[in-house]
């Protein structure tokens, strides 16, 4: 049987865990387009990872840009003629505690984290309904399961509000053929962390189970498990990967 050439975006993939969730694409035969606010750092990524067997392509996005999130799936449907497999995960922290986050932050961080989650996936929909197969994972956080610790509101009410649209999406579609879930790690090595003070890595490291914190690749491999055929049957999940730190 001749093997599908999948298409897949990943967003903010330029670096960290959307970076590794490419390299998993790639190795897998996938097609990937790496889309980051960041284009010189995608360009770079993608030239890094592309190989003589599948192909990785920048691509620029702003997430909190509905515009700008339409016109890269109507690109990409265009030059690939498919999208099979949207990975919703760039994604900005947000540390500032209830009492002081001002209007301006709370915007922001739930624009580009749950708002540009809704419109990316609205767009890929597109494509994949009208091939009848799909796959959306979109990266939560352990804050949206328990709150978040050393993080603030606006993180944890993104994070949780992914789950949300996750499941509402999940059975829309779920006789098309598409799957939609999401993945909620816990404190993963990526540049994201250089937010938390030494004092706060160390009480993190100290409260998980393991004993260490999560690697970007440990992520990845979840990522691409959901964005295979084997993972059909599970739609509207959450995948907790955090060392054992939420036992949900
Ligand atoms: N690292 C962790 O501890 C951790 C834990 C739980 C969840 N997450 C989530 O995982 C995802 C990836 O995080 P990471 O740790 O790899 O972060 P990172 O900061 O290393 O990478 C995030 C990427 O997203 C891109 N980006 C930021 N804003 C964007 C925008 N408006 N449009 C398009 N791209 C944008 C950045 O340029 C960057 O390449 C995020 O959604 C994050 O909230 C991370």
């Amino acid at each position: 049987m001749e093997q599908v050439r999948r298409i897949a975006v990943v967003t903010g993939g330029a670096r960290g865990i959307g970076r590794a969730i490419a390299a998993a694409f790639v190795s897998r035969g996938i097609t990937t387009v790496i889309a980051d606010i960041d284009l010189p750092a995608a360009e770079k990524a993608a030239a890094e990872l592309r190989t003589a067997s599948a192909e990785a392509v920048a691509a620029k996005v702003d997430m909190s840009r509905p515009e700008d999130i339409a016109r890269l799936v109507t690109d990409l449907v265009a030059r690939f003629g498919r999208l099979d497999i949207l990975v919703n995960n760039a994604g900005i922290l947000s540390n500032t505690p209830f009492d002081e986050i001002s209007e301006a932050e709370w915007d922001r961080v739930l624009d580009i984290n749950l708002k540009g989650v809704l419109f990316a996936s609205r767009e890929a929909l597109k494509p994949m309904l009208s091939r009848g197969w799909g796959r959306i994972i979109s990266i939560s956080s352990l804050a949206g399961r328990n709150g978040g610790i050393s993080v603030g509101p606006a993180y944890a009410a993104s994070k949780a509000g992914v789950i949300g649209i996750t499941r509402h999406l999940a059975n829309k579609v779920a006789r098309n053929g598409i799957t939609v879930n999401a993945v909620a790690p816990g404190t993963t090595e990526t540049d994201i962390i250089k937010g938390f003070t030494e004092d706060q890595l160390a009480a993190i490291n100290k409260s998980i189970p393991v004993g260490r914190l999560g690697k970007p690749e440990e992520i990845a491999e979840m990522v691409a498990f959901l964005a295979s055929d084997t993972a059909a049957f599970i739609t509207g999940a959450v995948m907790d990967i955090n060392g054992g730190m939420y036992m949900g």
